[in-house]
C-alpha cells in the first residue's frame, strides 16, 4: 500500500494573515483550548492528507499572547484500537503539572459506507512538555453511552470545581433529540455518569443532536454553549445549516439539571461560525474560539490544498441577558500605522482603502432616529462582496454576500444613538463586531484583488473613522513540523 503524503498548499491567494489555520489540509472545530506553562494552546480537528474532511487528527498551535502562534507537531493521530477511525473533538485540562487531552474516539462498523454505522467512546492523552502527547494505556475512560442514547456521544469538555472534575458531553437521546450529559471524576480517569443536564424539548425546534458543549459561569450564571444540529430556520434566526448558541441557567449537579434554562440564543449572526470552545485566561477572562466555516459550505481554498480556519479569539461577557463577544484586547498589537484617522460627516459615500489585505476598520457614528448606514467590502466595480446595513429606527442589521443567496440578520439588544463597528479584514475573512460585541457577524469572503471599504449613510450626524493596516504572518508554520 502506498503511504499517504501530507497535502501541500499550492496557491496562497486566500491564506489568512493573522488567523489560526492548519499548515495545509482540512481543519474544523477548535479543540483543547487551554493555558499551560506560559502558553495558550489551541488544537483543531485536522486532516493533513487532503483539503476535505477525513480521519481526524488533532493539529496544534501555541501562543504566548493570543496573537502570534507557532504551529506544533500533530498532537493526536487516530488508528489505535480506541480511536481507530478518528480522534474527534474534545478539550484539555491541566492537573498536577500535566496537560491532559480528553477526546472522542470514532469507530465505524461494517465499513464506512453507512454514515450511521459508527460508535464513539471517550479517551485520554497527556503531555508534560505541551508538545508530545501519549495516549493513556487504559483507554477508553468512558467506553459506552448510557442505554437511552443513540451512537451520537462525543465532544467532551472538562473543567475543575474544587476537588472534582466535571465533563459535559454532546449527545442524542433515543428519542432522537439533542441533549447534554454530565459526568464527574476525581482523577480524570474514572468517570461516573451524573445524568442529562439539558435536553431538546419535543416540538420546540431545539435540534436532533447537540455537538461541542461547553459549560462555564459568567456574571453568576451558568452558560451552556453548544452547537445543535437540525434546528429549523425561523423568523430570520437559525439560518445556518447548524447553529452555535447557548442557554443560560443555574447548574444543580445533585439534581443533574441546568435549572431555569433560557431559550436558545445564537452567539454569532454570520454564515461562518460553528463548534466553539472556551477557556479561562490566567487573569479571569472567558475567551472563545470558533471554527470560521460551516459544514457543506463552499470553500474555494480547497482548490489550493487547504480548508478552514479558526475565528479570532474573542472575550465573552454576559450583559442584558445575552453574551457579548469582543476581539481580545491583545489583538490591538496587530495594528500598524493608521492609514486613515479622521472625523467624517457621511454626506458623501466614503472610500476607505487599506494598504494590504489585513486591516481593521473602527467606525463610530452618531445617529439620528432615522439614520441608515451601509458598509460595503468591494473589489473594483463588481457587486460588493459583503454589505452590512443598519437601520437606526429598528436597530436591525442585515448582512448580504455576493456569493450567497441568503442574508443574515441581527438586532441590537441595547438601543443606542451611537453605531460602533470594529471590522477585521483578513485575506479571505471578515469579522464585524457591532456596538462592543452586542451583535457579531463572521464571514468568509474571497476577494481576488485588494478590496476596499465603502461607507455611506443618510441622516448621520457625524462620526469618526480609523483604518489600520494589520500585521500579517502572525502564525508560523515550520515545514519540518507539519506531520
Ligand atoms: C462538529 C463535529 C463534532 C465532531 C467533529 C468531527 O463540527 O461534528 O461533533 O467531534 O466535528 O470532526
Amino acid at each position: 500500500m502506498q503511504s499517504l503524503q501530507p497535502i501541500q498548499v499550492t496557491n496562497d491567494r486566500y491564506r489568512l494573515g493573522y488567523h489560526v489555520m492548519g499548515p495545509a489540509g482540512w481543519i474544523n472545530d477548535p479543540n483543547g483550548f487551554c493555558y499551560f506553562q506560559g502558553y495558550y494552546h489551541i488544537f483543531y480537528q485536522f486532516y493533513p492528507y487532503s483539503a476535505v474532511w477525513g480521519p481526524m487528527h488533532w493539529g496544534h498551535a501555541r501562543s504566548k499572547d493570543l496573537v502570534n502562534w507557532e504551529t506544533l507537531p500533530i498532537a493526536l493521530t487516530p488508528g489505535d484500537p480506541e480511536d481507530r477511525d478518528g480522534c474527534f473533538s474534545g478539550s484539555a485540562i491541566v492537573k498536577d503539572g500535566v496537560l491532559y487531552l480528553i477526546y472522542t474516539g470514532h469507530h465505524y462498523y461494517d465499513g464506512e459506507d453507512n454514515p450511521d454505522h459508527f460508535w464513539q467512546n471517550q479517551n485520554l492523552a497527556y503531555s508534560t512538555d505541551g508538545i508530545h502527547f501519549e495516549k493513556y494505556a487504559h483507554n477508553p475512560i468512558i467506553a459506552t453511552a448510557p442505554t437511552d442514547n443513540t451512537q451520537h456521544f462525543r465532544d467532551p469538555k472538562v473543567w475543575q470545581a474544587g476537588n472534582q472534575y466535571y465533563m459535559v458531553l454532546g449527545s442524542q437521546g433515543n428519542n432522537k433529540l439533542g441533549r447534554i450529559l454530565l459526568y464527574r471524576s476525581t482523577d480524570l480517569k474514572d468517570w461516573t455518569y451524573v445524568g442529562p443536564i439539558a435536553q431538546a424539548q419535543l416540538g420546540a425546534n431545539e435540534g436532533y443532536m447537540w455537538e461541542c458543549p461547553d459549560l462555564f459561569t459568567l456574571a453568576g450564571k451558568e452558560v451552556l454553549l453548544t452547537s445543535p444540529q437540525g434546528m429549523v430556520a425561523k423568523n430570520k434566526r437559525f439560518l445556518n445549516l447548524h447553529e452555535t448558541g447557548y442557554f443560560i441557567g443555574q447548574l444543580a449537579v445533585e439534581e443533574s439539571a441546568l435549572k431555569g434554562r433560557s431559550e436558545f440564543q445564537e452567539l454569532d449572526h454570520g454564515h461562518d461560525f460553528y463548534a466553539t470552545q472556551t477557556t479561562l485566561t490566567p487573569d479571569g477572562r472567558r475567551i472563545v474560539f470558533g471554527w470560521m466555516a460551516m459544514w457543506e459550505s463552499k470553500m474555494p481554498e480547497q482548490a489550493d490544498g487547504w480548508a478552514g480556519a479558526l475565528t479570532l479569539p474573542r472575550e465573552l461577557t454576559l450583559k442584558a441577558g445575552h453574551l457579548w463577544m469582543q476581539p481580545v484586547r491583545e489583538l490591538r498589537e496587530l495594528r500598524l500605522q493608521p492609514v486613515i484617522d479622521r472625523a467624517i460627516q457621511l454626506t458623501q459615500p466614503q472610500s476607505l482603502i487599506s494598504t494590504g489585505r489585513q486591516a481593521e476598520l473602527v467606525v463610530t457614528l452618531n445617529c439620528a432616529t432615522d439614520t441608515q448606514v451601509a458598509l460595503r467590502l468591494t473589489v473594483g466595480t463588481a457587486r460588493p462582496l459583503v454589505t452590512l446595513t443598519y437601520d437606526a429606527t429598528t436597530g436591525q442589521l442585515i448582512l448580504n454576500r455576493s456569493d450567497r443567496e441568503d442574508a443574515r440578520y441581527g438586532v441590537l439588544s441595547v438601543a443606542s444613538s451611537t453605531l460602533k463597528l470594529d471590522v477585521f479584514l483578513d485575506t479571505s475573512s471578515l469579522e464585524i463586531f457591532v456596538n462592543d460585541g452586542d451583535v457579531v457577524f463572521t464571514e468568509r469572503c474571497y476577494p481576488t484583488q485588494q478590496p476596499h471599504f465603502e461607507l455611506s449613510g443618510s441622516a448621520v450626524v457625524d462620526g469618526h473613522v480609523t483604518l489600520y493596516d494589520l500585521a500579517a504572518q502572525t502564525v508560523k508554520y515550520e515545514e519540518d513540523k507539519r506531520c
